[in-house]
């Protein structure tokens, strides 16, 4: 199979992350805080690295890195915990359903006022107006691999005092998180290339969450009332320890790699692809937007809806991906509300080959 869907997640992931979830399920077996004795204490000290390499890439303490499902939890938890009734948040339209979902419940709900931008220089206009009481945004667009200006927003909402929540999903592990941010949250299965069901929380000093969820931490076990201590009061529940030895393997295999080099890698056969659908004329591409983009690109086809070419490329085992891709506004900025884009997202390991594959069955629709 050649995989092109490494935007969604990605594959395959490199053996030491394996190796590493394997270790926990064959040699470990044991949560962190939960028991005494060495083992589980070798255990909370690589749960402590990969806390420690996250809040080196988001600037943060490693204490106020929480642990959590993914993004989607982590999103649901800063935006339930600084979307306030009245609020007005700004955001874009290239937001994931992780944000536009939860956006969406609680505009009624709470009475939020919610303005989409089409791009960060508007964003930052209107900061500079005074608009606005929260910011979130992705990093980069999951759908055109726009990466976005986050440090220009990140610096017009500090002048104001006004926190924004970045979602880096998309960009954590190809690009430097240490934009300011008061929240960066992230998902651990994509460049990160950690296993799914795990992503991460990072808040800075000057910026509280409230818990959204209440339960068991392994600590205070005999109060009744949840701890309001970091990391603790946001990881209730036993927690997701294999995936988190993945992702600690995973950042020692990034830092070995370099982010860069990876980023490159990637970007080179999505270079060529670019090329590639340039010259063909029934072809609309979407790539990019604001400044250097991220691996991934969208398309429409004259003749072709995009779940057809995503079942024909299928059919020839490319695994790509038709329809909207969990992002609803972007389609309205796209003009492809009507049935989305074929997505194309690389990784470091695929080849031109793979490449060369894909367009020859585009060709020959
Ligand atoms: C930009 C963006 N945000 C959030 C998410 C949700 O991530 P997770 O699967 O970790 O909940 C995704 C995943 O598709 C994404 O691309």
């Amino acid at each position: 199979m050649i995989y092109l869907d490494h935007a969604a997640t990605s594959y395959p992931k490199p053996d030491v992350v394996l190796d590493a979830v394997t270790k926990w399920f064959r040699y470990v077996g044991v949560s962190p805080d939960r028991g005494d004795g060495p083992r589980t204490r070798s255990c909370a000290e690589t749960v402590q690295r990969a806390r420690r390499a996250i809040a080196d890439r988001t600037g943060h303490r490693a204490d106020r890195v929480a642990f959590c499902s993914g993004a989607t939890e982590g999103l649901n938890l800063a935006l339930r915990a600084l979307a306030t009734p009245g609020s007005h948040v700004l955001t874009t339209y290239y937001e994931h359903s992780s944000v536009v979902r939860p956006l969406t419940a609680m505009t009624v709900a709470r009475d939020l006022r919610v303005t989409r931008s089409r791009s960060t220089e508007d964003m930052c206009r209107r900061l500079a107006e005074g608009e606005g009481d929260l910011v979130v945004m992705t990093h980069a667009s999951n759908v055109t691999g726009a990466l976005l200006d986050a440090d220009s927003v990140a610096a017009a909402a500090r002048a104001r005092g006004v926190p924004m929540i970045l979602d880096a999903s998309q960009t954590a592990g190809y690009v430097p998180l240490k934009c300011g941010a008061a929240v960066v949250v992230a998902s651990a299965h994509k460049a990160l290339h950690a296993p799914p069901g795990l992503g991460f929380v990072s808040v800075s000093e000057d910026v509280e969450l409230a818990p959204q969820k209440f339960g068991g931490t392994g600590s205070s076990a005999a109060l009744e009332r949840h701890p309001s201590t970091w990391p603790q009061a946001f990881e209730a529940g036993t927690p997701n320890t294999p995936a988190v030895y993945g992702l600690a393997a995973a950042f020692e295999w990034i830092e070995a790699q370099g982010e860069r080099a990876l980023l490159n890698a990637a970007r080179a056969p999505m270079q060529h692809l670019i090329q590639e659908l340039q010259g063909m004329p029934d072809v609309r591409l979407f790539h990019g937007g604001e400044s250097h983009d991220l691996p991934v690109l969208s398309f429409t086809h004259q003749r072709f809806d995009p779940a057809e070419i995503g079942a024909i490329l299928a059919g020839e085992e490319i695994h790509c991906r038709g329809g909207f891709h969990c992002a609803p506004w972007v389609h309205d900025l796209l003009g492809t509300t009507a049935g989305g884009t074929l997505r194309v997202s690389t990784g470091p390991a695929t080849t031109t080959s793979d490449i060369d594959q894909l367009v020859a069955v585009l060709r020959a629709l």
